[in-house]
């Protein structure tokens, strides 16, 4: 479905954030990518979300495609149309709107069947739905996360990508949005990349894992292999 073939991102022209990979999305996987800070899981994100250019970042080569097709140059909304969301890391949302007026906001990408998606968002966080009317400023972290994963959600991604959902968030809210991640996979068919620095719960629910260190895949392990003593080796080399 995605496909990264010697791909290098850079930054303001020399900042090396991701340097000649190669990562690769099946149609119904959910893939782990896994890495310690400033490894370059969040600007491998934004490249697939066609965010970087505007932090000055470029693929400055290699080929990056969804479903057959380039993603260079490709602006993030017609990125969006085609079936993409990020969930990036920082909870971004209209603060000043409620929950469903953000969750509206999201659904402006797709926009059939966006009665019933709310339904669907509403019923995998029923918080959400409690508080609807509440503004998104006033929201807990934990809270807001399901806000931005329930406003990906409104965009009808066939591939959504998390970055760090669990990052300040409580065990219990992390074990929450893990069980809904668990849901769009199972029940939705959403293919799934979810960026963290560790999650056992992750390891047992993806398909295939990913490990950058330092703008390189340090490795590509099905997840059996990926036990936390040989995470920790590669963490620490
Ligand atoms: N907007 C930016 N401008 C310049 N350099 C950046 C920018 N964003 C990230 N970098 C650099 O690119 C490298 C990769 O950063 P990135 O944010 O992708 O790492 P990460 O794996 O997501 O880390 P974390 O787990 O801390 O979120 C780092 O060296 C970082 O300093
Ligand atoms: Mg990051």
């Amino acid at each position: 479905m995605l496909a990264a073939h010697g791909v290098s991102l850079r930054y303001d022209g020399v900042i090396q954030a991701v340097d000649r990979i190669d990562f690769q999305v099946e149609k119904g996987g959910l893939v782990a990518l896994l890495g310690p800070n400033g490894a370059g899981k969040s600007t491998l994100l934004k490249a697939i979300a066609g965010l970087l250019p505007f932090e000055q970042g470029e693929l400055v080569e290699g080929q990056l495609t969804f479903e057959g097709r380039s993603l260079a140059g490709v602006h993030p909304a017609a990125i969006a149309r085609r079936g993409i969301a990020l969930v990036q890391e920082g909870r971004q949302c209209f603060r000043s709107l409620s929950i469903e007026e953000n969750l509206r906001a999201a659904s402006l990408v797709a926009r059939k069947g966006a009665g019933a998606r709310l339904a669907m968002v509403f019923e995998y966080f029923p918080v959400l739905k409690e508080m609807r009317h509440r503004a998104a400023g006033h929201l807990s972290g934990g809270q807001l996360q399901m806000l931005v994963i329930g406003m990906a959600l409104m965009s009808a991604p066939r591939l959504l990508l998390l970055d760090e959902p669990s990052l300040g968030l409580s065990p219990a809210m992390v074990q929450t949005v893990f069980d809904v991640v668990e849901r769009m996979h199972r029940e939705l068919g959403v293919t799934l990349v979810v960026a963290e620095q560790t999650v056992p719960r992750l390891l047992k629910l993806a398909t295939d894992v990913y490990v950058l260190a330092r703008g390189h895949i340090v490795m590509h392990t099905p997840p059996a292999r990926a036990d936390q003593e040989t995470l920790q080796r590669v963490y620490l080399s």
